[in-house]
């Protein structure tokens, strides 16, 4: 399984790997992933939009996601030391300094 692995300091908006999308979330003690990825055929829900209603249209083909649902596919992360580390599935692709959702 591949480690993704940031410096606390250095720590992006999120990232990419071949198969997913993912944003990092950062709140006072807690550092979590969410998996962006569309469950539609694998879009990024990372650069989509929301709804007036709240839901996230993903930019590929327009699939309409609920914030809540991806807000329950989080992974842990793991800090050591000043260094943060994500277990993927694939390895690292894209680094995504901003992700607009999450502004
Ligand atoms: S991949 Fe997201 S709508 Fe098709």
């Amino acid at each position: 399984m591949p480690i993704v692995k940031f410096k606390f300091e250095d720590l992006p908006a999120g990232f990419s790997t071949p198969s997913g999308f993912y944003a990092i979330s950062q709140k006072p003690g807690k550092i979590t992933l969410f998996d962006m990825t569309c469950p539609h055929r694998g879009g990024p829900l990372t650069h989509g939009f929301y709804t007036s209603d709240g839901r996230i249209v993903c930019p590929w083909h327009g699939t309409r996601c609920n914030r809540e649902k991806i807000e329950r596919r989080t992974q842990p992360a793991v800090r050591i030391g000043d260094c943060v580390l994500f277990f993927t599935e694939q390895p690292l692709e894209k680094i995504f300094v901003t992700i607009p959702l999450f502004e």
